[in-house]
């Protein structure tokens, strides 16, 4: 009998202990899932936090960025105010005079104008000692090729750097006639040339000739065709233009 109850006692101590530990254990199961919870919920504020915070700095980057465009289109529309004061012209039938005018234009951030002649010059006008087109003009002093079209608000430029080829040591007779053209009294003109080996030689200092005197006339420089950017600026820093 003692037998008997005792092995009752143990078997309901054993239930007694297993459904504590089973308690326990989903006590602690409770507690891991409410701190997983936590953390999770933790997690997810901290996320939505540098999710706000990126965003904050996103849009205040974005408005940096705002003010510095607002700013540098001030600066190239005050730049350009400055700039519309010089008009680089040009006349050139095989590109080499046009690629440097453009250098030019590009460096100051001036405005381009082309002498385009009326009648375009065919190869056949241009190839030289044939007697062609050009060569004759290039003979008589008088001759003035007409131009197509024109500048409108000359008056509005001090400075004209004034680019041609050279043709038989001289500037082609449609420079002349842009020079009769437009009243340059009281501006600057710089000229330049571009040429297969002769040097500006009188070229420029003769077309002084055809304005009045009032205008102020630099230098006329030769520049190669193909010279680079770097030694265009050099010369544009050396007569003092910038
Ligand atoms: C009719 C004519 C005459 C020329 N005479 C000369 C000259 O006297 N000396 C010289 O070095 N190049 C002479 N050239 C070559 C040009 O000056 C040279 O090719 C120039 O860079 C062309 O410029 P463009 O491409 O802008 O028209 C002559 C070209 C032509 C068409």
């Amino acid at each position: 009998m003692r037998k008997i109850i005792s092995l009752l006692l143990s078997f309901s101590m054993i239930f007694v202990l297993t459904a504590c530990g089973q308690s326990a254990i989903s006590e602690n199961q409770e507690e891991i899932q409410a701190a997983t919870q936590k953390t999770e919920e933790q997690s997810e504020t901290s996320q939505n936090g540098a999710e706000t915070e990126k965003q904050e700095t996103e849009e205040s980057l974005n408005t940096e960025r705002e003010t510095e465009l607002s700013e540098s289109i001030l600066t190239e529309e005050q730049e350009a105010d400055v700039n519309t004061k010089i008009l680089v012209v040009y006349f050139s039938c095989t590109g080499t005079t046009e690629l440097v005018a453009e250098c030019i234009t590009e460096i100051l951030g001036a405005d381009i104008y082309e002498i385009v002649p009326e009648n375009p010059y065919t190869e056949a006008d241009l190839a030289y000692y044939t007697n062609g087109r050009a060569d004759q003009e290039q003979n008589d002093p008088n001759v003035r090729p007409a131009i197509s079209g024109g500048v409108e608000n000359m008056d509005e430029y001090e400075t004209i750097i004034l680019g041609y080829p050279i043709w038989h040591g001289q500037a082609p007779r449609i420079i002349s006639t842009f020079l009769e053209s437009y009243d340059f009294s009281g501006k600057t003109i710089i000229p330049f040339c571009t040429s297969h080996s002769s040097g500006v030689g009188s070229s420029a200092s003769n077309l002084h000739t055809l304005c009045s005197e009032s205008v102020e006339w630099v230098d006329g420089k030769r520049i190669e065709g193909g010279a680079s950017k770097e030694s265009i600026a050099n010369w544009i820093g050396e007569i003092g233009i910038d």
